[in-house]
């Protein structure tokens, strides 16, 4: 790969890694203010409009991205935390918010005023917009946050008249409502629905009090037989690989197996990783054949008749939990693994997944789990196929 691919490659993917980051809308909100604050003329329209957008967003940015972090690195407390009547505090600050923005436009003479109350309505909805929000809706909402984030910063550099600003945040600010809508069109979640507050029944990240039921089969000492007996071998990736590195033991394990007859297929599923495409570039990367990466609405049909589902670090896309109404999970479309013949899930432990929820998968009858490292436990796979064929 040479240096324009990789630095092309690593833009792509802080742009759309997806990760909450709060100090950038704070920072635009800052730098509004600033703006605002310090001048000693009355600043005209056009600075308090854009500056004022820069403030709002930029604080809702911020307060909604803290929480969010602090949700994703299982802050239990926070993971908890539910707001009842939501769209009532929701609708209550969106109101306060826009008053004071107005007012700040009309009495620029009153600006510390308006100012304030216009920076601490926004800071209270973002915590009031995110407080609800967990499980699948989690990646939507949060690359909304960083679409903000770009906004705000785009807005701040109008307001200050600068351009490296204003390029930076549209360009941010395009990309996150581009992966927004894929997002929440992938995952079958209505960005208003997001938006509103959550779309799994409150969705607290949680997720079930009672857990699955079923018990877990912690051994699988035969994959290697399984897979080399098998005429269909469907191979499932998840986040899991990618934290692994394990593409290419996974392209390995697929061409020992093609060349002993066993058709293989990898299922895709859209939002599996971290990033659009996560695994369409990984698993190129190791030079699986395109042909052979089937999306979702195609691999979903052939489960039934694969003999193995071979489910390597994937956990949330392929929770039955989806299929029932009333999980943090639900309603998003998932590869059916469960309706293959035999499952095997490769991860290193009883972590949970993204959405914080037990996978019911893992407690199927038809399920054998192998614990350790992908490409640890792959590497071993592979040299018990090999002593087989
Ligand atoms: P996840 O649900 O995140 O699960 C990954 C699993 O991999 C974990 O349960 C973990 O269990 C296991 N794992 C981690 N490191 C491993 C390693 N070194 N070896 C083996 N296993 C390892 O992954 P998924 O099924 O791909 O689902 C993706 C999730 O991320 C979805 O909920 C999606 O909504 C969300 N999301 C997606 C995107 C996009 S755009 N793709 C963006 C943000 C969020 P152990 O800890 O037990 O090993």
């Amino acid at each position: 790969m040479d240096m324009t691919t990789k630095s092309c490659r690593e833009f792509v993917t802080v742009l759309a890694s997806n990760e909450p980051a709060p100090g950038g809308g704070g920072a635009a909100a800052l730098v509004a203010l600033n703006d605002i604050l310090t001048s000693e003329e009355l600043p005209t329209l056009v600075v308090l409009i854009t500056a004022g957008l820069g403030i709002m967003i930029g604080s809702v940015t911020f307060t909604g991205s803290l929480i969010a972090a602090g949700k994703l690195q299982g802050v239990k407390f926070l993971r908890k935390l539910t707001l009842p009547a939501k769209g009532v505090w929701n609708i209550g600050f969106i109101v306060l918010t826009v008053v004071s923005f107005v007012m700040l436009c009309v009495q620029p003479e009153q600006r510390l005023l308006w100012c304030v109350l216009t920076t601490v309505f926004s800071l209270c909805y973002g915590l009031v917009f995110v407080i609800p929000i967990g499980g699948a809706d989690m990646p939507v909402v949060i690359s909304v946050l960083n679409a903000c984030t770009g906004t705000a910063v785009a807005m701040s550099g109008l307001a200050i008249n600068n351009i490296a600003l204003i390029v930076a945040g549209a360009l941010v600010g395009a990309a996150g409502v581009t992966l927004s809508l894929a997002m929440s069109k992938a995952m079958n979640r209505p960005l208003m629905s997001v938006l509103a507050g959550g779309f799994g029944g409150g969705a607290s990240a949680g997720g079930d009090a009672d857990g699955p039921e079923g018990t877990m089969k912690e051994s699988a000492d035969d994959v290697a037989v399984q897979l080399v007996y098998a005429d269909k071998v469907i191979f499932v990736p998840g986040f899991g690989l990618a934290q692994a590195q394990a593409q290419r033991e996974l392209a390995d394990l697929g061409d020992l197996l093609k060349g002993h007859g066993v058709e293989v297929s990898y299922a895709i599923h859209p939002v599996a990783g971290r990033m659009p495409g996560h695994m369409n570039v990984l698993l190129a990367e190791a030079n699986v054949p395109y042909e052979e990466l089937i999306d979702l609405d195609d691999i979903n049909p052939q489960f039934p008749s694969a003999n193995v589902a071979l489910v390597v670090g994937a956990n949330d896309v392929t929770n039955p939990a989806a299929r029932r109404p009333g999980t943090p999970v639900s309603g998003m479309p998932i590869l059916d693994v469960d309706k293959a013949q035999n499952v095997v899930v490769m991860k290193r432990g009883r972590g949970k997944g993204y959405a914080g929820i037990e996978n019911e998968l893992y407690f199927e009858p038809n399920t054998q789990m192998l614990f350790g490292d992908a490409k640890a436990g792959l590497q071993s796979v592979i040299a018990a196929v090999k002593e087989l064929i």
